[in-house]
């Protein structure tokens, strides 16, 4: 698929790169909160950061972006639509942002960004986020990118841990109000 990049101002989201691959090692792979709650699997290596950036660059079902600062081009996080089905036109979205930009408002605006290009672009006209019950700052990335809450999943995700977690289930449909980011 190709993803375009999206211009937000002050943010930039662009297409994964080869050199971004030590900043993902940080801001994942080193980071406790990211170990922890991103999902996705191991990140210990150098080895992993690279498969994983090429797999965000060329995985068919999902459209991932670098979200950078537009000024100096460094890595804030990354947003990821992923599980695309155009069959059933659903999709899952994850995101996270590096320890030093956080609390700024990052993620609900990359992740409102990769909807509004996904519901213009691709046949989906829902967008799923699940996040840990105990991970209460994700719900507030949900809550401001224009999601609804829908439940809670029982036992349904192995996090970081290597324990099970109960999840909260939200949504956002294409027809939904656009949040008020501010
Ligand atoms: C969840 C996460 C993506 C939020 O990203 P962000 O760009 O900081 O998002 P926001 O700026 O909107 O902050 C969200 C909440 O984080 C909390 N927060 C604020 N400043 C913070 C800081 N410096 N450090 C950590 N959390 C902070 C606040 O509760 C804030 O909610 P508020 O706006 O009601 O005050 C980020 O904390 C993260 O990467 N966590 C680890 C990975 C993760 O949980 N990914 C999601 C998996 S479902």
């Amino acid at each position: 698929m190709r993803i375009p990049p999206l211009d937000l101002g002050p943010l930039l989201l662009r297409p994964w790169r080869d050199e971004d691959v030590d900043a993902v090692l940080a801001g994942q792979g080193r980071d406790p909160a990211s170990r922890l709650w991103a999902g996705g699997g191991a990140l210990d290596t150098r080895e992993d950061a690279v498969a994983l950036v090429d797999r965000l660059r060329t995985e068919e079902n999902r459209a991932s972006w670098a979200v950078v600062d537009a000024a100096t081009g460094e890595l804030l996080g990354s947003v990821t639509v992923h599980s695309i089905d155009l069959r059933q036109g659903d999709a899952q979205v994850g995101y996270w942002t590096a320890a030093p930009a956080r609390g700024r408002g990052v993620a609900p605006r990359a992740v409102d960004a990769a909807c509004r290009w996904v519901f213009g672009t691709l046949a989906v006209d829902r967008i799923g986020l699940c996040h840990a019950v105990e991970n209460a700052t994700s719900g507030r990335v949900a809550e401001k990118a224009g999601f609804t809450l829908e439940g809670r999943l029982r036992r349904s995700f192995r996090y970081g841990d290597g324990v099970k977690h109960d999840e909260l289930l939200w949504s956002r449909l294409s027809d939904d109000p656009a949040p008020a980011l501010g």
